[in-house]
């Protein structure tokens, strides 16, 4: 059925690949989401078109969402970014891009949780004593993150707040949390909040701790993810932070392109293959209206203004 809805329509402008640009380093969840989205759109557009994921990563993924602000809109270059998308504006004065002005929303993807975890030497097992040896050992430990503005410093700054952990940790950048799990499995580093997509793995292999998960609600469903308590179950009241993603293409990029675009991602969101994937990474596919490119669009402008507040009483941790 799919590839009828494009056996018809003219092959996308131009032979050229579609660059999924992913605004960080390979390895990460947003590159996971992103390689597993090609591959579903891929065959959603019957063969029409080729995608291919570009790693442009730094600074939080604002050189990547900028490089796409600013290419040509031919329908050849898109972006897929997250949460980072809202979180920006509030933690770079000079972004080179307007988030809601640069780009033609594509729509929603998913929402992903995020789990707090340690190396694996960490002398503690429980939240409890996760967050007792934080505080005992202020100013000694390291925690890493994928940049300012990144899904992951966003967590560990929004964490940090919470149990007021001033002065507790230093904050180690790196091109995304593939790189950055490295460090942690192997001790560089001595924790990180990131998202189930990238520690899953690494949690079943025992290559890392797990302590919390950021979600308002249990993971009750996902057969790993349900043994952790969240963050307000241990005491944080109303920490509730879950990641989604998104995909963009620069501003005037053709209806009609947008349009073809549109319909490959609602069919690459229902491929069995990219379902299987992303549940057994304790992500949830977008089902609802959020998909659509303009509530998408407010949804993004509604996380901007909430998480603007959240930011600025929290950017003593931001260093
Ligand atoms: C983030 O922390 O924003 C992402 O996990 C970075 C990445 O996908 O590598």
């Amino acid at each position: 059925a799919a590839t009828s809805l494009f056996a018809h329509a003219q092959t996308y402008p131009g032979s050229k690949p579609v660059s999924i640009v992913v605004p960080f380093a390979a390895g990460g969840p947003t590159d996971r989401v992103a390689r597993d989205l090609a591959e579903a759109m891929r065959k959603a557009m019957g063969g029409t078109a080729n995608f291919v994921v570009e790693n442009v990563n730094g600074a939080g993924g604002t050189i990547g969402a900028t490089k796409v602000a600013k290419a040509n809109p031919d329908g050849h270059t898109l972006l897929l970014h997250h949460i980072g998308m809202a979180a920006a504006p509030a933690l770079y004065r000079k972004l080179q891009y307007k988030p809601l002005e640069d780009f033609e929303y594509l729509g929603m993807i998913n929402e992903v949780p995020m789990t707090l975890i340690g190396k694996p030497q960490l002398p503690a097992n429980t939240y409890r004593d996760f967050e007792n040896y934080i505080k005992a050992n202020s100013g000694k430990l390291n925690i890493a993150h994928a940049g300012l503005g990144s899904a992951s410093h966003l967590c560990g700054l929004m964490w940090q707040s919470a149990i007021n952990a001033k002065e507790a940790m230093t904050t180690i950048p790196f091109g995304g949390t593939g790189p950055a799990m490295n460090a942690l499995v192997g001790g560089q580093v001595d924790l990180m909040c990131d998202q189930t997509t990238n520690t899953t793995g690494q949690i079943e292999a025992g290559r890392v701790k797990a302590f919390a998960v950021t979600t308002a609600k249990p993971l009750s469903k996902h057969k790993l993810l349900k043994d952790y308590p969240t963050l307000q179950e241990m005491g944080l009241k109303g920490f509730d932070l879950t990641i989604w993603h998104g995909l963009y293409a620069p501003k005037g990029t053709p209806p009609a392109v947008l349009a073809q675009l549109n319909t490959a991602l609602k069919i690459a969101l229902k491929d069995a293959d990219f379902m299987k994937k992303q549940d057994g990474l304790g992500a949830v596919i977008v089902t609802d209206k959020r998909v659509e490119p303009d509530v998408h669009k407010a949804f993004v402008a509604a996380e901007i203004a909430k998480l603007k507040p959240v930011i600025d009483a929290a950017k003593q941790f931001a260093d």
